[in-house]
């Protein structure tokens, strides 16, 4: 095949097998850090795992498309060793997680913290048996409490080369402000993955409290971000520490 039949053939959309098979398609490329030192992930295999395997799982609520590829990415590339997250809520992240690192075959431990069922949060789910359903019978350890004092133990506990932090408890612009400030406070070298960061003119009455916070973590600590665009909830992607 001549050079550019070949890179043609690259762009050329690849129709989906028409079963849906709920497991692994192939081992996506792992990305060296030194010959490839911006991010990036095999998102053609990424694309089948997430259609054929997250989607029938978790749905595209809360997590749409293209942040369901983002996470996914993320792990590919940066395959940290210990994942923490809050809220659990119904545990669709923490599957996420769960699924993406068993298809990537990454070693990592993951937490999910939520808080306890009588603290009052406008998200805190009442019903003690929705708590983490998707996660039921796997092995994610759920936790109940302030997820920022969760992974400041789990720091001290675990030592991780590498850890990942998802935030998605509180979305306040002041609560996402104080985790970030912690986080870097705690962790040398850190993956943040922060939900709820579409940024929208005052006028649509969004809460872009997310988005406030990590542009501004971003800008004050020169970190790169890379952030989904062009719709709601909206997910952005920070890292440090090389
Ligand atoms: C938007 S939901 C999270 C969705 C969830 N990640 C999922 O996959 O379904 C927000 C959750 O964060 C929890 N939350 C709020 N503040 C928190 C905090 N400081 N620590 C831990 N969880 C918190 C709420 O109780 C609620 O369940």
């Amino acid at each position: 095949m001549t050079m550019i039949k070949k890179i043609l053939n690259v762009f050329r959309p690849k129709p989906l097998a028409d079963s849906v098979v709920v497991k692994p398609i192939a081992n996506p490329r792992d990305f060296d850090a030194n010959t490839h030192p911006q991010p990036e992930a095999d998102k053609w295999t990424l694309s089948e795992f997430v259609v054929k395997t997250l989607v029938p799982i978790v749905g595209v609520h809360p997590y749409p498309l293209d942040e369901l590829l983002l996470m996914c990415s993320t792990l590919n590339y940066f395959r940290p060793d210990l994942i923490v997250e809050w809220g659990t809520h119904y545990g669709a992240s923490a599957r996420v997680f769960f699924e993406a690192a068993q298809f990537l075959s990454i070693k990592t431990e993951i937490h999910s913290a939520d808080l306890p069922l009588d603290v009052a949060h406008v998200e805190n789910l009442q019903d003690q048996n929705m708590r983490g359903h998707l996660v039921k019978g796997k092995p994610v350890h759920l936790h109940f409490g302030d997820g920022l004092v969760i992974v400041q133990n789990l720091m001290k506990e675990k030592q991780p080369r590498l850890p990942l932090i998802f935030l998605d408890g509180d979305h306040a612009y002041e609560t996402v402000q104080r985790e970030l400030n912690i986080l870097k406070e705690i962790a040398p070298r850190a993956v943040v993955l922060a939900h709820d960061t579409f940024y929208q003119k005052e006028s649509s009455n969004y809460n872009i409290g997310p988005y406030k916070a990590v542009t501004e973590f971003a800008t004050k600590h020169s970190l790169p971000i890379h952030s989904t665009v062009l719709g709601l909830p909206g997910m952005t992607l920070l890292y440090w520490g090389g």
